[in-house]
């Protein structure tokens, strides 16, 4: 067999995550058109250069400009910069860094995170204010950080409002902002602001800037937004394994993405599929809406025994299995035949 010879590859399609699509055409064609020559290696390279030059222009000239391979690293990084061994991060109970990064940030920082129960994943200035009692006493870890998450694990957003009301907060309060960005583009995209007012106009301090989530093949951006957060970034960085000693393949995957904002028409899309998704699957008797459908996921529960037939019919996840509430996620290569398709297996379902 042809080692290379894929055509026996099974290419189901499905509402899984949009970390299960393939890569946008227009990424591909970069990194090969970065491929041709050398380049210097560990980000001193012209097309690093490119990428944080278009960067500050759009966000102001004090932004750090740090790519790396994965989002896990990204948040790590940003709260490394933000916190000493004796404080914690305050976020909420469902943030992917408290959930789903197997203890990262606890097992590389030493850090404690403190996680607040929220209805909707969103935190509020009186969740924060509600767990600062303990500063300044030596028998308590000390807060430092905030981190949201923006869109938040269960597809709600954030309004500008209620940014700039926990960035006040924080400020009142001393504490550093950061913000996960895994899937911020499909937040641009749904709000129609710009990245710039949706962070550092917004007090936010550190962004795990996503990419591999909206067609990258791989690659996130740790952008920080105040000088003195850049200065030991470069060595946290190398000291995590996430210096990438080829930086111009992750650089040439996000100038394609920002150039002619196909970050952005990409992310309308995905939010487009993920709102007739749900518009249609909220009329089917059985079907509940967990959480407004505001971005690419739709969260609803359904009736346990749908899970086998509908999963045969195309691949999804349980989110919570106690409410068995399903995640369906569009990518920004999700088809509204695939949409109609999958609506129809429900409706089937629906109807007993
Ligand atoms: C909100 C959020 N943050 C961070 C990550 C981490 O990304 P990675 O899997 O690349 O480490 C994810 C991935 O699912 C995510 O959903």
């Amino acid at each position: 067999m042809k080692l290379t010879d894929f055509s026996a590859v099974p290419r189901g399609r499905g509402f899984a995550s949009d970390n299960y699509a393939g890569a946008h055409p227009q990424v591909l064609a970069a990194l090969a058109a970065a491929s041709t020559g050398h380049a210097s290696s560990y980000g001193y390279d012209p097309y690093t250069e490119r990428l944080s030059s278009y960067l500050r222009q759009e966000l102001g000239p004090d932004t750090g400009v740090y790519p790396v391979f994965n989002g896990t690293a990204a948040n790590v990084l940003s709260l490394q910069v933000l916190l000493r061994p004796y404080q914690a991060v305050i976020c909420p109970r469902s943030a992917h860094l408290n959930e789903d990064e197997c203890g990262a940030p606890e097992r590389w920082l030493g850090i404690k995170l403190m996680d607040v129960a929220t209805s909707d994943g969103k935190l509020r200035p009186e969740d924060i204010e509600s767990l600062l009692h303990g500063r300044g006493d030596e028998h308590r870890v000390q807060p430092a950080v905030v981190s949201i998450t923006q869109p938040t694990e269960w597809g709600t957003l954030y309004a500008l409002d209620e940014i700039r009301a926990i960035s006040a907060c924080c400020k009142k309060h001393g504490l550093w902002l950061h913000m996960d960005g895994a899937r911020i583009s499909n937040a641009v995209a749904a709000l129609g602001v710009s990245l710039r007012e949706m962070t550092v106009d917004s007090g936010v301090d550190v962004l795990s800037f996503g990419g591999t989530k909206n067609g990258l093949v791989f690659g996130e951006l740790v952008l920080t937004f105040k000088p003195e957060l850049s200065r030991e970034m470069l060595y946290f960085r190398k000291q995590m394994g996430q210096l990438h000693s080829k930086m111009r393949f992750i650089s040439a995957q996000f100038l394609a993405f920002f150039e002619d904002d196909l970050w952005l028409n990409s992310a309308r899309h995905a939010n487009a599929m993920a709102a007739e998704l749900s518009a249609g699957a909220v009329k089917i008797p059985g079907v509940d809406l967990a959480y407004p459908t505001q971005v690419n996921g739709v969260f609803v529960c359904i009736p346990r025994e749908w899970n086998k037939p509908l999963q045969e019919y195309m691949p999804f996840y349980i989110f919570d299995v106690e409410r068995n509430m399903a995640r369906w996620m569009c990518g920004f290569d999700a088809q509204r035949e695939e949409v109609e398709g999958f609506l129809g297996r429900v409706r089937e379902l629906g109807a007993g």
